[in-house]
């Protein structure tokens, strides 16, 4: 299995700018956990490796994972965002203009995921990414499996939940929805998942059906 100190050199294996730095900054100002610098790797990877046009995003916050998607995604793609806090999403805002990002390159939707995402357009997705509530994740999964079209991919962070996932004394509301999101990903037959040990766990899954 992989030492911890493997697991630390992944996250740092690569380096991120300053713009991903101000992002974190501002997170840690507005008291958001952002992805990690592996976690976010790994979505600008995603997003080049399927040619991104349109990602739908569940959780702004202040803009690290969008950022890191904005930059795989195709030249003219655009990242929809959504998060209940429109302060988060003024400084995700902030961060992708200064960062070069033109206007039309990102949609910020200020409002509950639940309510948005049904609003949001069915198969009009290559790339759906999800870090909202983790007490939402099972609903949150029905409607990306509506949103991403045939051969695109939803991806889940905090999938392993602080360790509290493996741990099987772990009962609280927010491990519990994950361990269902995990079983749902499994065993449904539109999916293709994979667990991925990327900082806190990252759950990936193509759509086939
Ligand atoms: C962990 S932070 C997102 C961090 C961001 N993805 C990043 O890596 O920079 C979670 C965000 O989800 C938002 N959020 C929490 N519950 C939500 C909900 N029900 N609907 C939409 N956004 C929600 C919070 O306001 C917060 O900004």
């Amino acid at each position: 299995m992989t030492s911890e100190a493997s697991l630390q050199y992944v996250e740092g294996y690569q380096d991120e700018d300053d713009h991903l730095a101000e992002a974190r900054r501002r997170a840690d100002e507005v008291g958001v956990t952002p992805i990690g610098p592996a976690g976010g790797a790994t979505l600008r990877f995603l997003a080049s490796v399927l040619d991104a046009r349109a990602v739908a995003e569940v959780g702004t916050g202040t803009g690290v994972s969008g950022l890191w998607l904005l930059r795989g995604m195709a030249p003219d793609g655009v990242l929809t965002s959504v998060d209940l806090e429109a302060e988060h999403q003024r400084h995700a805002r902030q961060v992708f203009s200064a960062a070069g990002f033109a206007p039309q390159r990102f949609r910020l939707i200020a409002g509950s995921a639940l309510d948005v995402m049904p609003r949001l357009t069915d198969d009009g997705y290559d790339l759906v990414f999800v870090d909202g509530d983790k007490v939402e994740y099972g609903e949150y999964l029905e409607q990306a499996l509506r949103l991403v079209r045939p051969g695109g991919v939803v991806v889940f962070d905090n999938a392993l939940w602080h360790d509290r996932v493996a741990d099987p004394e772990r009962r609280d509301a927010e491990t519990v929805a994950i361990r269902d999101l995990l079983t749902q990903a499994a065993t449904d037959e539109r999916l293709v998942p994979t667990l991925l040990p990327v900082g806190d766990g990252l759950l990936a899954a193509r759509r086939v059906g």
